[in-house]
């Protein structure tokens, strides 16, 4: 047993968008055609469309996040004014049947066995995660798919990381919350919860006083 899973855990709930899902498979599936600057594109897509999250979280408005999704992806192709537009329909198709990350099925399992469901807390609204889940496999390895639009606002408010607390019917410290953005680390970790940052990329640490209790490399890394 992991030193993560050596906590008392009742649930193991996981970020979708770039923790579960590889968010630039999107953009990688059709990089020949947008063109040199393909990942560029899919880091601007990225940032703007986290910052919009957290600009109408702040000013107390809510819009979908697929309607943000797709807003930030044409802001990209301004800023990024070399790719190919004409990717454009390609590209939301393929936000909405992301690659998952290769180990991910197999910890969701080994998760499972151990005795500890696992769900996802999402952004993501209901319509994208359903088929983000079921075009990647994930569907029989996830015993909940949370989204915050049950509550129309955006992580980091400490009513979407409510959702888990009210379907598990545990405390905070009992979930074991996975992500790879920090921000939502520290999110998770202000909430009271026990956050596991899965750091693929080497990053540095950031949001000092909201901490994960284990920094991985990847989703094996918990198991
Ligand atoms: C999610 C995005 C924001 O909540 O990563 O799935």
């Amino acid at each position: 047993m992991s030193e993560i899973l050596s906590r008392p855990a009742a649930v193991a709930v996981f970020d979708a968008y770039g923790t579960l899902f590889d968010v630039h498979s999107a953009v990688m599936r059709h990089a020949e055609r947008v063109g040199p600057d393909a990942a560029k594109l899919s880091d601007v897509w990225r940032a703007k469309q986290l910052e919009y999250t957290w600009v109408l979280s702040l000013t107390g408005r809510y819009e979908p996040f697929w309607e943000l999704t797709v807003r930030a992806l044409d802001y990209a192709f301004e800023v990024v004014s070399a790719a190919d537009r004409t990717t454009r329909a390609d590209l939301l198709a393929a936000y909405r049947s992301l690659s998952a990350y290769p180990e991910a099925a197999e910890v969701l399992e080994a998760l499972r066995a151990q005795g500890i469901p696992t769900a996802i807390l999402s952004n993501g609204d209901p319509g994208m995660l359903a088929s983000a889940v079921g075009t990647s496999g994930m569907t029989g390895h996830l015993d909940a798919v949370l989204s915050v639009d049950a509550v129309k606002i955006f992580k980091t408010h400490p009513k979407a990381y409510d959702l888990v607390v009210a379907h598990f019917g545990v405390t905070g410290a009992e979930v074991i919350f996975v992500s790879s953005n920090r921000w939502d680390v520290a999110g998770a970790a202000a909430y009271g919860f026990s956050p596991v940052w899965v750091n693929r990329l080497g990053r540095p640490d950031e949001y000092p006083g909201l901490n994960p209790v284990a920094v991985i490399g990847d989703l094996r890394g918990l198991v």
